[in-house]
């Protein structure tokens, strides 16, 4: 807090080393240090003045990947801040509570900058009672999911521009780390997971398959939890789930290829080991938020985005001098997106999400929440209910992406404004 009440946040960009694989220094960028970023928070309401300095060799952006910010303060392709520079970016936090977070997003090499380390979550309270564990890494902990390919010598390799899709790792880390441990005190455990990775999508799952509950999406909490065994995470997306321990539990979180488009291989994530005394929880709240339903009127507009191959989007590659689409401020519309051949993946800035169908089918339970990124599988269509904020802006837009970074470096991208 500073003396006008309020919430300053200061980032600085920055080149360094890691020790991430034992005994071995990989060059990493973070924020305020050398890998990753440190975990923002702030409660709705609250005035957000950042000031974010580059200090690395390249221009680069901050992206609020899942916070409704004017189009200015977005931190979009538009918004280089230049090596050297600082990007002072305010707006007034108005949302529910949820798991967002930030990244770079500079037109054409986002993916490179991200790969190398710069990511971080931003975490919206409000003033509800959600009756979840909160107890900031204790019993409410975050899971930043990312895959790597180091070289011989420590560094991560692989291009994150190559092939179709980009890299896809054999290192699988958390929050940073190989093969973490996590020690669990408490019956019950709150996971804030990021699925931060270039391309990869984490088949989530329990190597015991215990199941765990649902309880929020990108765009906050469901209004009630929803039980599963696993859980397909694709880049950009989060999720909150609450799971359940025994004393003396000693069982990992692991992702599985299992088919999912994009999920290749088996891999161990983080082990939990469950104390022999366990202090007690709440009780999984019935409802752990009751958001608006998302439901587009009569006539509602309809737009069309067929995702071309790895490229573009209705033909087109992403033209930062083109405005696609021009949305009436505080509408609700339908999009609906249409994978091609590929497999892919549609996030919309600025907006909260509900996804009507795929492939005409209801989405499953747990996705049925508000979000902000969802998976459009191989040859399938996926229709979104979107609602639009009220800050007009005509001359800056906001993006709509795969974001799988390959593809979105490549230029399947678009731009939208709100008037
Ligand atoms: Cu997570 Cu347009 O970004
Ligand atoms: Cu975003
Ligand atoms: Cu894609």
């Amino acid at each position: 807090l500073d003396g006008d009440g309020a919430r300053h946040f200061e980032l600085a960009m920055q080149t360094g080393r890691t020790v991430i694989l034992p005994g071995q220094q990989t060059p990493t960028w973070g924020f305020n240090g050398a890998f990753l970023g440190p975990t923002l928070r702030a409660g709705r309401g609250d005035v957000i003045r950042m000031t974010v300095r580059n200090g690395l060799p390249e221009a680069s952006t901050v992206h609020w990947h899942g916070i409704r910010v004017p189009a200015a303060m977005d931190g979009g392709p538009h918004q280089l801040i230049q090596p050297g520079a600082v990007w002072n970016p305010a707006w007034t936090l108005d949302q529910p509570a949820t798991t967002a977070w930030y990244h770079p997003h500079p037109h054409g090499t986002t993916a490179q900058h991200v790969y190398r380390g710069l990511a971080g979550l931003f975490i919206v309270d409000d003033a509800e009672d959600h009756g979840l564990p909160a107890a900031y890494g204790v019993d409410d902990v975050p899971l930043v999911l990312q895959d790597k390919e180091f070289a011989a010598d420590g560094s991560f390799s692989g291009d994150p521009l190559r092939g179709i899709y980009g890299i896809l790792g054999d290192h699988m880390l958390v929050n940073g780390v190989w093969n973490p441990r996590f020690d669990v005190t408490t019956q019950r455990v709150r996971l804030r997971i990021l699925n931060g990775a270039q391309a990869r999508m984490f088949n989530l799952t329990f190597a015991d398959r215990r199941r765990f509950h649902v309880v929020g999406n990108d765009g906050g909490l469901l209004g009630a939890p929803v039980e599963v065994d696993q859980l397909v995470l694709t880049p950009g997306e989060r999720a909150e789930v609450v799971v359940g321990f025994a004393p003396g539990d000693d069982v990992v979180l692991r992702t599985l290829d299992n088919g999912v488009d994009l999920a290749k291989g088996d891999f161990d994530l983080v082990r939990f080991v469950a104390a022999t005394g366990l202090k007690p929880s709440p009780a999984l709240p019935a409802h752990p938020a009751t958001l608006p339903a998302i439901v587009p009127p009569a006539g509602a507009r309809l737009r069309t985005f067929a995702l071309g191959g790895r490229d573009s989007i209705n033909g087109r590659p992403m033209d930062m001098d083109r405005i696609d689409e021009v949305v009436p401020a505080g509408a609700v519309e339908i999009w609906e997106v249409d994978g091609s051949g590929f497999a892919h993946n549609f996030h919309i800035h600025e907006v909260a999400f509900q996804v009507l169908d795929v492939n005409g089918a209801a989405p499953p339970a747990h996705a049925s929440g508000h979000k902000d990124t969802v998976y459009v599988p191989v040859r399938s269509k996926v229709r979104l209910a979107v609602q639009f904020g009220r800050d007009t802006d005509p001359s800056s837009p906001y993006m709509y992406h795969c974001h799988i970074l390959r593809h979105e470096d490549a230029g399947m991208m678009g731009q939208f404004v709100i008037v």
